[in-house]
């Protein structure tokens, strides 16, 4: 069992709500704030944030954004676990804020939905001073590095790659909804389908690694008219094609850039 800490929560929305739930379950002595007045069995409630600080060894926020959060904190808050989403930059200053108050400060990403919360499959990437408060009652901590805006980093970037699935998806089901075909009979295609793409990656990532494209197997080239004959055939049957008009922008710039013979990952060199 792990020591029993004085913690409070700022903001009960969804998230917030499943992590304060957690912190109680571990037996932490608990104290919510939420701007709308909220209770939560086994919690106590302060009226105002600086209550709640009071009442605190640790402060967990997590309130929509950081626009939201930053004119709430206080010199008054020991150890600031920031879980509130944002951007590098955002989670930086806000080091720099608590390094300049004397306050601990931690900034960690949620890699799962509230429903998982307390549960071996949440990921909690961090950064920052590495933890030793109550982020073991969320899920499976990862330590990132002494830079703060590392975790929102990485949660940016793997959103991306879900970002980018997920439409991939819906564009896909849109594309075949067009004469008739149902989800249920198209997604056990695409699940397979991208399990079998996300095999691919190790490579594709030695291959970004050592900036060699030598491919035997798919070009550039193809890809392109590949991503042409989908934005055409998106149009034709009344779908928006403003995605694989993207991609085919993208690829394309890839293959004016010389890289027409070279694999899929050479596309790397356009984006960075
Ligand atoms: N839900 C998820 O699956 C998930 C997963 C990973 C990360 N996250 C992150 O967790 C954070 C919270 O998400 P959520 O899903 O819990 O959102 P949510 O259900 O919409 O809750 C938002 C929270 O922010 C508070 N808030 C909004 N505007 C405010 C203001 N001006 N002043 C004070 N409090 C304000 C809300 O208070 P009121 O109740 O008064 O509106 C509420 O407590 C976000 O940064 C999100 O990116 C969420």
């Amino acid at each position: 069992m792990a020591e029993i800490k004085k913690v409070s929560v700022l903001g009960l929305g969804r998230m917030g709500g499943a992590l304060a739930a957690a912190l109680v379950g571990e037996g932490h002595d608990v104290t919510v704030w939420n701007r709308t007045p909220k209770t939560l069995p086994g919690t106590k409630s302060a009226a105002t944030p600086g209550e709640a600080f009071e009442a605190a060894d640790v402060v967990v926020t997590c309130l929509s954004t950081h626009d939201v959060q930053q004119p709430l904190l206080s010199k008054n808050i020991k150890t600031l676990v920031n879980l509130t989403s944002g951007t590098p930059e955002q989670a930086r200053a806000t080091a720099r804020w608590a390094q300049d108050n004397g306050v601990e400060y931690v900034d960690g990403v949620i890699m799962a939905v509230p429903q998982q919360i307390g549960t071996p499959g949440a990921k909690i990437l961090y950064s920052g001073q590495r933890e030793h408060h109550v982020l073991h009652a969320f899920g499976e901590p990862v330590h990132l590095g002494e830079d703060a805006g590392m975790a929102a980093l990485h949660d940016l970037a793997l959103l991306g790659v879900m970002w980018s699935a997920f439409a991939g998806y819906l564009q896909a089901v849109a594309l075949l909804g067009t004469e008739g075909v149902t989800p249920q009979q198209f997604t056990p295609m695409a699940v397979e389908f991208l399990n079998e793409m996300g095999v691919l990656l190790p490579e594709m990532g030695e291959e970004t690694r050592h900036r060699v494209y030598e491919t035997d197997v798919s070009a550039v080239d193809i890809n392109v008219s590949g991503l042409r004959m989908l934005a055409d055939t998106a149009a034709q049957q009344g779908v928006d094609a403003a995605l694989p008009e993207a991609l085919h922008d993208l690829f394309r710039r890839a293959q004016q850039k010389g890289h027409g013979a070279h694999s899929i990952a050479s596309v790397i060199e356009v984006i960075r």
